[in-house]
């Protein structure tokens, strides 16, 4: 039995030519579509976080290289000129959030695509606009993949999964890459469940996760993020499964702030920790860990909760938004060219070199 998300996170829109997505600035308490028609509102878009989660950042990149390119086409009257605006773009499109590699994979793509092309400039728009809609029906497909292959990683009957920030349906275009392992787990049996941290400080986990397994009648407990050890602890934990935003060649993951802490929980308690990602996640120009840029984000999102203070005036704020898991601690990544195992750095090559 195949399972059927609710949930279409992002989808080009024709003839209108616009990016619908889903607003995730507003659930739970709304679940509305918003149209992004130029590439300035993408980048706006990205930045606040109205779309979020890597494999979705990097589909929103590639929609709005195409919006780009719709605008400039108006702009411009030769070949070089569009090429040189379109750079521009994608430099600008880029520049909006530097952790998920997504981002930078999908703009780089669709700018590959056009940089030598003897089409004209129509038909380099169109072949934007088109590839585009191709990412965004890939990325589906390749999540049903990794939820397939995790899905056999799954100890027994009745597991329960602790899942950490939002890789689900709401983080990609559907279906989700952790919570996708979740989804084909529980079309084999009903029965298993997930445990989803709250995820301070954007609450990726308590806005989003169980939002959306909710709506699709996955069984989910809310946990707070420092409670996993305590419930690895009475042998409550069967699976780890979380996303990852940048994978270095060697196997470190860049993922969710409170990741590093919960690999090291989950190895002590010897739960098995794995990271779902495609490999569009897979950053094979950076060695290890230590090169991945890592996002600071505002002190209001910790000092702040629902626009409401939580703390003392004049505190001292830090935000990294992200962290670095040693490979070590890394079961295995789930792709979808099936599941990786240390040495890293040679199951990658071995996953790329298939590509
Ligand atoms: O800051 P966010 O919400 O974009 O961070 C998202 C995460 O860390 C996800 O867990 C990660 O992107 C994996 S998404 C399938």
């Amino acid at each position: 039995m195949e399972f059927k998300s609710k949930i279409k996170t992002i989808e080009w829109i024709k003839p209108d030519n616009v990016s619908r997505m889903v607003d995730q600035l507003v659930i739970p308490y709304e679940y509305k579509m918003v149209d992004i028609k130029t590439c300035e509102q993408m980048y706006d878009a990205i930045k606040t976080m109205i779309v979020r989660g890597a494999p979705a950042i990097g589909i929103a990149g590639a929609h709005g290289l195409a919006l780009a390119a719709l605008e400039v086409s108006s702009e411009v009257e030769t070949k070089e000129e569009f090429l040189q605006k379109l750079k521009e773009k994608a430099e600008y499109l880029k520049s909006s959030r530097p952790t998920a590699v997504n981002l930078m994979w999908a703009v780089d793509k669709q700018f590959e695509l056009v940089k030598n092309s003897e089409k004209t400039i129509d038909e380099m728009v169109q072949l934007l606009i088109d590839h585009a809609i191709e990412l965004e029906n890939d990325d589906i497909e390749i999540n049903k993949k990794i939820g397939d292959y995790g899905a056999e990683l799954v100890p027994k009957k009745g597991a329960t999964i602790l899942t950490h920030c939002n890789a689900g349906a709401l983080a990609t275009v559907g279906y989700g890459t952790a919570l996708g392992v979740v989804r084909s787990a529980f079309a084999k049996d009903n029965t298993i469940q997930v445990f989803a941290d709250e995820t301070r400080p954007r609450q990726q986990g308590s806005r989003i996760t169980t939002f959306e397994l909710v709506m699709d009648n996955i069984p989910v407990t809310l946990i707070t993020d420092g409670m996993s050890g305590y419930f690895m602890n009475k042998g409550m934990i069967d699976m780890v499964v979380v996303g990852a935003d940048r994978i270095a060649a060697n196997g470190d993951t860049a993922n969710k702030i409170g990741t590093y802490n919960l690999a090291i929980v989950a190895n002590y308690h010897k739960v098995p920790f794995y990271i779902a990602a495609p490999l569009s996640t897979i950053d094979i120009s950076i060695k290890t860990g230590k090169e991945i840029p890592i996002e600071e984000r505002s002190h209001e999102e910790v000092t702040h909760i629902n626009g409401k203070r939580i703390c003392a005036e004049g505190v001292k704020v830090i935000n990294p938004g992200f962290d670095v898991t040693p490979s070590e601690l890394i079961k295995g990544i789930i792709t979808e060219k099936g599941v990786l195992y240390p040495p890293y750095e040679d199951s990658i090559k071995k996953a790329f070199e298939q590509v």
